[in-house]
């Protein structure tokens, strides 16, 4: 008997799931970049909007392209159903508004990435939608914040840019039994190292962006979770408001998921190095790395995670000063506010991702000015860390 995509290990899932082939039988997907699709008769048209028959009706609702990114996906994180999204940020936005109404209350993380942080503490109560910020390692606060019109526990893990990890099934547990969904951001992690929907989550958004595209060519998102709350709550959201993906981008990640799991995890045996080199560095005052013994949260990230991160935190002595003259001697590591490419990139979390906030609120999330986030690439390793030990030597 032949095994579905869905049995083998996700390394055989990343090449083979989800592949519709045509009539012409082509090894590599296709690229279907048709905005619409014809009938071969009315009353075939009548039965595809009716929904008796399964074929595609228009690309803002679904394309063959981006139904094989999706099923792909599916198969991966061990979902039941998903809908791809133009960005990472619509993805978000989608999984977290589609599904509420005035009156709703959401719980988030106070520790998330800037736009994700618009969304829950400026736009959602713009629509008279409360919500609450929580120190998202505190459980007690999760547990303190719940309210009988909670729908929605919204978090990052690891977290943006200070790597921190939350723990998703007690968190999960509290959402739960308060009557709400939990809604993870699994960016910094990747399906290939976390699956929260494996650890109690209801729903993952992703922005395909980073490692799943990997080679910073296009930006786009998925939202995956149950049949039912896409069916109920994302499939008609998005097809009537449509932030959706084109199908020259879903290609682009589909092709891209081929080689993730191999992009992942060399990029993050070579995190792991650049944390070894820096952890007794003495220019370096902090560094926060998932998959050290040292990480604050080490027992939760062997219970919850399959392996580390692609991402390294340090902190400079010296303050934003030192942290700008080693951005700026870097010669191979490149100044971005992105992460999760092949090539190694820089960011400094204060001045860019996250420079909207307080210098008060920056400073109780972790972020203080000589803060560096490290995205690893595929470069040798070695030559990153003499290039990142040469850049140290000036700051
Ligand atoms: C954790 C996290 N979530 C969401 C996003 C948004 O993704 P996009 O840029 O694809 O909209 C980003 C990065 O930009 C991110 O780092």
């Amino acid at each position: 008997m032949s095994k579905s995509p869905a049995n083998y290990r996700p390394e055989t899932r990343l090449v083979h799931s989800g592949t519709l082939r045509s009539q012409y039988g082509e090894t590599s997907e296709a690229l279907f970049l048709t905005q619409g699709y014809v009938y071969s008769s009315a009353e075939e048209c009548e039965a595809r909007f009716k929904g008796e028959d399964p074929g595609f009706i228009y690309s803002r609702y679904s394309n063959p392209t981006i139904a094989m990114f999706e099923r792909r996906m599916i198969e991966l994180e061990g979902a039941e159903a998903a809908r791809s999204a133009a960005t990472g940020m619509a993805a978000v936005t989608t999984a977290i508004l589609a599904p509420l109404k005035a009156g709703d209350h959401v719980v988030a993380s106070r520790a998330l990435f800037g736009s994700c942080l618009y969304v829950i503490q400026d736009l959602l109560p713009r629509y008279g939608i409360e919500t609450t910020l929580v120190d998202g390692a505190n459980l007690d606060e999760w547990q303190r914040a719940v309210k009988p019109n909670t729908k929605t526990f919204f978090l990052e893990s690891p977290t943006n840019p200070t790597l921190d990890v939350l723990d998703i099934p007690s968190i999960a547990e509290i959402a739960h039994k308060g009557g709400a969904r939990l809604v993870v951001d699994n960016v910094f992690a990747t399906p290939i190292w976390q699956s929260p929907l494996a650890l109690g989550a209801d729903v993952v958004v992703y922005s395909a962006t980073k490692h799943i595209d990997g080679q910073g060519r296009c930006l786009g998102g998925i939202i995956l979770s149950s049949e039912a709350f896409i069916a109920e709550h994302i499939h008609n959201f998005m097809r009537q408001t449509g932030p959706s993906i084109s199908p020259f981008n879903a290609w682009v990640l589909l092709k891209g998921l081929e080689t993730l799991g191999v992009r992942v995890r060399a990029q993050t045996d070579t995190a792991a190095r650049i944390a070894d080199v820096l952890a007794s560095h003495p220019k370096i005052a902090r560094l926060i790395y998932p998959g050290r013994e040292d990480h604050p949260q080490a027992a939760l990230v062997r219970k919850q995670m399959r392996g580390g991160s692609t991402l390294v935190g340090f902190e400079v002595k010296g303050g934003k000063a030192a942290a700008f003259r080693v951005l700026n001697e870097l010669k191979l590591a490149k100044i971005s506010n992105n992460l999760g490419d092949a090539k190694s990139l820089v960011t400094h979390p204060a001045t860019t991702t996250h420079q909207r906030l307080k210098p008060e609120d920056r400073a109780a999330l972790g972020i203080s000015e000589g803060f560096i986030r490290f995205s690893a690439g595929l470069e040798h390793a070695d030559d990153l860390i003499e290039d990142l030990t040469a850049a140290l030597e000036k700051a």
